[in-house]
């Protein structure tokens, strides 16, 4: 175990540039991303806490005036990376895309403040962390509800980070692409075309960004004017758990926001109401085209790390996960494998990602330890066998995508070590 060990950390030291980490090493994502540097600070404070509190100040430098955090973080200007910077023309330090990300920076302090001892030196820089976080958190709360619902919108498929899921296919092909649209994607020369997206999909992606950008990403008319607006299950769920573990952290510094409080409850009464008794699966809402979205994506059983209250609600959708792969030999794939919009090597449309089975672990662990320690064992002998990579086939195990790829480093750091000193 102890060459795997070191392998892993070998990437992200691999992959490190000053002050922040790209997801790779290869030409692919040759950037800061939001939730990848979430992972990868996890991954760092199991042996170099500085490291691992840099990629998190780094990301709240780039935060914008108004408390969104960017999606990316271009800190190198001179890259091929499309969309890049100037593509994008926005940002306030530090040049950045117009969009976010789903918000895991709570939890991840949490988690890591949860293990580590700090001394009074870094408390006050811990609690300008936190004091940026919760920006970020009513920036939310602010423009992506502005009815204040409890449920908060993605306004571009991109900012779910499962960016080419078939839960967008349905809102997306309502985008009309301008006849006149021109662009030139990257990432097709860099990985095999056949696990990427299709370009008409990239098409769609590019749209939308345009039209952001031509309302000067403006929070307070998207919500509205965006040629998307989807409420999603797996987002949601993310960010209730991270606006509780938001609460934990302002209790230890002190900060108090009756706002954050309210809103908890109020998203756990409502998210539920996304479940589906019969069909027993959750559903998102195409709030642009007021459609309900039915794909059986594995993003929805990250309603188990939000922690309900609900006990009976958790062991249904507990019964119905341990469907979702049974028939495959790795686990999760990203969508369930009898759906017709299963593919087993484009990216997000079916393949295993080591972030949502560590989400999906996270979960489960106070609800049922021996499914838990299943499916971490499995991740764990996936990536030994097969190695660092960003995503992995279900059925064969083989890994696709970028190679020495940072947050399955990183989470595979953190299963492994994450009881280390209990
Ligand atoms: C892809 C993924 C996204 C990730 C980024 C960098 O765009 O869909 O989740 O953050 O790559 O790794």
């Amino acid at each position: 175990m102890e060459d795997f060990i070191k392998s892993a950390k070998k990437v992200l030291l691999g992959n490190k540039k000053k002050g922040y980490t790209l997801p790779t090493n290869n030409k692919l994502y040759p950037a800061q991303w939001n939730w990848d540097s979430g992972f990868i600070a996890l991954g760092y404070s199991h042996f170099k806490l500085k490291y691992a509190l840099d990629e998190i100040k780094t990301l709240i430098r780039g935060q914008w005036k108004d408390g969104m955090i960017p999606h990316i973080l271009f800190h190198d200007l001179n890259t091929n990376y499309y969309p890049n910077h100037s593509v994008w023309s926005c940002g306030n330090k530090i040049h950045s895309s117009g969009i976010t990300q789903p918000p895991i920076l709570a939890i991840i302090l949490k988690l890591i403040l949860d293990k580590k001892r700090i001394n009074n030196k870094d408390k006050a820089e811990f609690k300008k962390i936190v004091k940026g976080i919760l920006k970020y958190h009513k920036w939310f709360i602010k423009f992506r509800d502005p009815n204040n619902s409890g449920l908060v919108s993605i306004l571009h498929p991109w900012e779910s980070g499962y960016d080419n899921s078939p839960l967008w296919d349905e809102p997306m092909s309502k985008v009309k692409i301008p006849k006149n649209l021109k662009y030139k994607r990257g990432d097709n020369k860099v990985v095999n075309p056949e696990y990427r997206p299709l370009d008409i999909d990239y098409d769609r992606y590019v749209t939308i960004k345009n039209h952001l950008r031509k309302n000067n990403y403006n929070p307070k008319k998207l919500y509205k004017a965006s040629l998307f607006n989807v409420v999603d299950v797996g987002f949601n769920s993310i960010f209730l758990r991270a606006n509780k573990d938001l609460l934990k952290l302002l209790n230890t510094f002190n900060l108090k926001s009756v706002e954050l409080e309210s809103y908890i409850s109020k998203s756990e009464n409502k998210i539920v109401k996304l479940y589906n008794h019969k069909k027993n699966i959750f559903f998102n809402i195409d709030l642009k085209n007021k459609k309900k979205i039915n794909i059986p994506s594995i993003t929805h059983y990250f309603i188990l790390f939000a922690d309900l209250k609900d006990k009976v609600l958790n062991n249904k959708i507990i019964k119905n996960l341990k469907k979702h792969s049974s028939k495959e030999k790795y686990l999760l794939s990203s969508v369930k494998s009898n759906h017709q919009k299963f593919e087993e090597k484009r990216y997000w449309r079916g393949p295993v990602w080591i972030n949502c089975n560590w989400i999906i672990y996270q979960g489960l662990k106070n609800k049922n330890i021996k499914f838990a320690k299943q499916i971490k064992r499995k991740t764990i002998n996936l990536v030994k066998q097969k190695g660092f990579n960003e995503y992995f086939s279900c059925k064969t195990g083989k890994g696709f995508g970028a190679t020495n790829f940072s947050w399955t480093a990183a989470l595979f750091l953190d299963l492994i070590l994450e009881n280390k000193n209990d």
